[in-house]
């Protein structure tokens, strides 16, 4: 098989690099990302020198350069991780969301229809379902619970899906949705809430933790939602969506004084800045129809892959050292300068 993976030196579309040269040796992988802030190439690096990996420099939003890629390669798979991700960042400059997170997937489903490519996958986020409210543990989004979208990334990821759903319906474009929960393991960009306090307690930096830390996500190990979206694309049906989740629901504050705990540090080091606008109070996901008919199931608790997840960045600094040193340094600064 040949399968095209969008957004691979990213968190979760290396991970899914990783994971799918390691279950399908016998595939072709061709990993394409625009290698913005987010995308690492040191993320790929075991990958880069196998005769059946190839990286491409690209941006799904350009037409004519994804269109000689389809030509070149004429994929079997296409899976889609390539997006603007952080909800922060979206609240202060929206337009590069919109951009790539809608248009791009236009530009990659257009494509998909004219080399009549088997499966496109878009690799969307429960955050399109909006929140749930804090004192309602009863209540779980299920795939049929109404789009209701809170920031700009997340109606970007929406306006994605609803149009996949119309390729779907229009063209008959061979397409799925996943829509999974946070996700943590090894290589997230340290913007994100574990990778951010990780580092920022191992050098003995406030940890900024906003409102009152009691919102809620619902954590999933990275490698647990690489085997769903292997399971949806080798067995799930065309158009349908699967929601991925593992009921790991914690609230902010306790994951952090989990790092904490475990890093040896003092709860003294956090800090309640000021919320975040449009801020998501609880994401908790259903995964009763990938676990019935895929027959998914994690294999990741969540205190066994937190464990994991620290052990790793305490002996992979040098994958993250080089970003906190770099523009990001910058980043914090402007982003959290309001929040104090
Ligand atoms: P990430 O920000 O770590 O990686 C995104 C990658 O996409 C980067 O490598 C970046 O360079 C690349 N990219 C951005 N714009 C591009 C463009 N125009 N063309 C080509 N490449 C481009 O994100 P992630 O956390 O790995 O998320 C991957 C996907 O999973 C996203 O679609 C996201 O919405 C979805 N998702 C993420 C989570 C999570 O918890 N991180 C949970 C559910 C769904
Ligand atoms: O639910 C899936 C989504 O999870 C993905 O679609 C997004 O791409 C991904 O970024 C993530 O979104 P969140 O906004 O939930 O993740 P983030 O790591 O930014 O924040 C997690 C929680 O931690 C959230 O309630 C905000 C809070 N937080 C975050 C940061 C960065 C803090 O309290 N302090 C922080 O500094």
């Amino acid at each position: 098989m040949k399968i095209c993976i969008t957004g691979a030196a990213g968190f979760i579309g290396g991970n899914f690099a990783h994971y799918w040269f390691n279950h399908y040796p016998n595939d072709q992988i061709i990993a394409v990302d625009a290698l913005t802030y987010a995308g690492n190439l040191a993320t790929l690096k075991p990958l880069m020198d196998q005769a059946n990996f190839t990286f491409v420099k690209a941006d799904i939003t350009d037409g004519s350069t994804m269109a000689h890629l389809f030509e070149q390669y004429h994929f079997d798979v296409v899976v889609n991780f390539a997006a603007e991700t952080h909800v922060d960042r979206s609240v202060v400059d929206p337009a590069v969301f919109l951009k790539t997170n809608i248009l791009g997937v236009q530009v990659l489903m257009d494509l998909c229809r004219k080399y009549d490519v088997k499966r496109f996958h878009q690799v969307s986020t429960d955050e399109v379902y909006g929140d749930l409210p804090l004192d309602r543990p009863d209540l779980l989004f299920t795939e049929s619970t109404p789009l209701h979208t809170s920031s700009p990334y997340s109606a970007s990821k929406a306006s994605a899906d609803l149009l996949v759903n119309a390729y779907v319906r229009t063209y008959g474009l061979k397409a799925t949705i996943s829509r999974c929960s946070n996700n943590y393991g090894p290589y997230q960009f340290p913007e994100k809430l574990i990778p951010l306090m990780i580092q920022r307690a191992l050098n003995d930096e406030s940890l900024p933790v906003y409102g009152q830390g009691t919102n809620v996500r619902d954590w999933l190990h990275v490698y647990d939602h690489c085997s769903a979206i292997d399971l949806i694309i080798h067995n799930g049906k065309e158009g349908e969506v699967y929601n991925i989740g593992g009921h790991n629901e914690r609230n902010n504050l306790e994951v952090v004084k989990t790092i904490l705990k475990q890093l040896g540090k003092d709860e003294s080091l956090i800090h309640f800045v000021k919320d975040r606008p449009g801020h998501d109070l609880r994401y908790a996901i259903d995964p009763t129809k990938m676990e019935k008919e895929l027959g998914w199931k994690p294999v990741y608790t969540f205190d066994k892959g937190i464990k994991e997840t620290i052990d790793w960045y305490l002996s992979n600094k040098d994958w993250w050292q080089p970003i906190v040193n770099g523009d990001y340094q910058h980043y914090y600064e402007t982003m959290y300068k309001d929040r104090q």
